[in-house]
């Protein structure tokens, strides 16, 4: 099976009420752990580099990495999006490159960092829309600026700032009419990392009442949650017993990441809980056998770790079940789908 659109797979979730967990990578064991996971719970997956995995890993390793991970595993439909272009050229790029799905994400300018006009995200959102879909590649786009306004401020924003960028749902329905985008990620009160919430979140911080509003508006449109990591205390709570020194902190609760897709979200894009497994289990390793050397000594129990977060997710989130469920159209078909 080629790689799918990421359109084929949120539309089989919309029909059957599921969400879908897009997966960050850099490396191999990475994506062997996503494998790994939607073998054992028969999932369809979502698999994402950003900009900055572009760079680390190269496109050819990243490219190849994904195909091996298609050819052993028939079964399973895979979609290979990037995370957070900034812009045009590094979507076109992108499409070069294999991937099947991009998100232009024009909430932010070029740089990456400071919030961008209404008018900006719509026009480039737009002009990558037309250009994807011409040749059957499925498009994220963003309204609102992620930020978090609780400790978001790894993304730049104060919390007055991150208020302000909320996403308002009148220009949601604007910018989805003018753009003709296949997702929409929206700003909730959540931030990318592992400092979101400096309690467990309540309404106030993580505002699920936006996605209520805005699917209610868009009842068609597949929301994408960005900052989904659950920030479990278990695994921080490994990290420091080993050495790491993570402060306390609070994620998203998997509940109300249900509760978002009973409203609409289709794509949750979870990095940070990855990261903090593998990094646990690495120090597991150098702190209890300091004598062992061969990566692979650390980087199985590594991989094990993250394939534990992806199959929770997978179940929470309801696609578990449903890979072999899905008729998978190529890039050549969506070509069609988007003239009709
Ligand atoms: O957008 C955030 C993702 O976690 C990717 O992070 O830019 O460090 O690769 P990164
Ligand atoms: P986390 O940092 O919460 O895992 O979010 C990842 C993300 O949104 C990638 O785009
Ligand atoms: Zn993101």
């Amino acid at each position: 099976m080629p790689l799918v659109p990421m359109r084929v797979l949120l539309d089989h979730a919309a029909e059957n009420d599921y969400g879908v967990v897009a997966l960050n990578v850099n490396n191999m064991e990475q994506i062997q752990a996503i494998m790994m996971a939607a073998q054992e719970t028969n999932s369809p997956v979502i698999i994402q580099a950003s900009r900055g995995a572009r760079a680390y890993s190269e496109d050819a390793y990243l490219r190849h990495l994904i195909l091996a991970a298609v050819e052993l595993n028939p079964n399973i439909p895979v979609t290979m999006h990037l995370d957070h272009g900034n812009s045009f050229a590094t979507c076109e790029s992108a499409i070069q490159q294999g991937f099947t799905s991009v998100m232009m994400d024009g909430s932010l300018s070029e740089d990456g960092k400071v919030p961008s006009t209404y008018e900006y995200n719509a026009a480039i959102t737009k002009k990558v829309v037309e250009a994807a879909h011409a040749v059957g590649v499925s498009v994220e786009g963003e309204i609102g600026a992620l930020g978090g306004i609780e400790d978001g401020h790894g993304a730049g924003l104060s919390e007055e700032e991150a208020k302000e960028h909320l996403t308002d749902p009148d220009e949601a329905e604007q910018f989805v009419t003018e753009t003709g985008l296949d997702a929409l990620a929206v700003a909730i009160g959540t931030s990318h990392g592992a400092y979101k919430f400096k309690k467990k979140p309540t309404g106030d911080v993580l505002r699920m009442d936006l996605i209520e509003e805005i699917h209610n508006r868009l009842p068609n449109t597949h929301i994408v949650m960005h900052g989904s990591s659950s920030v479990p205390q278990e695994l921080q709570d490994i990290i420091n017993q080993y050495g790491g020194k993570l402060n306390p902190t609070y994620g998203v609760p998997l509940d109300e990441i249900k509760r978002g897709i009973k409203y609409g979200v289709r794509k949750v894009n979870v990095d940070t809980d990855n990261r903090l497994a593998i990094t646990g289990a690495i120090r597991k390793v150098f702190a209890e056998t300091p004598e062992k050397f061969d990566p692979r000594a650390y980087l199985k129990p590594a991989r094990l770790a993250m394939k534990d977060v992806c199959v929770t997710r997978m179940v929470t989130f309801g696609q578990a079940g449903n890979a072999d469920k899905i008729k998978c159209k190529t890039t050549r078909e969506m070509v069609d789908f988007y003239k009709k």
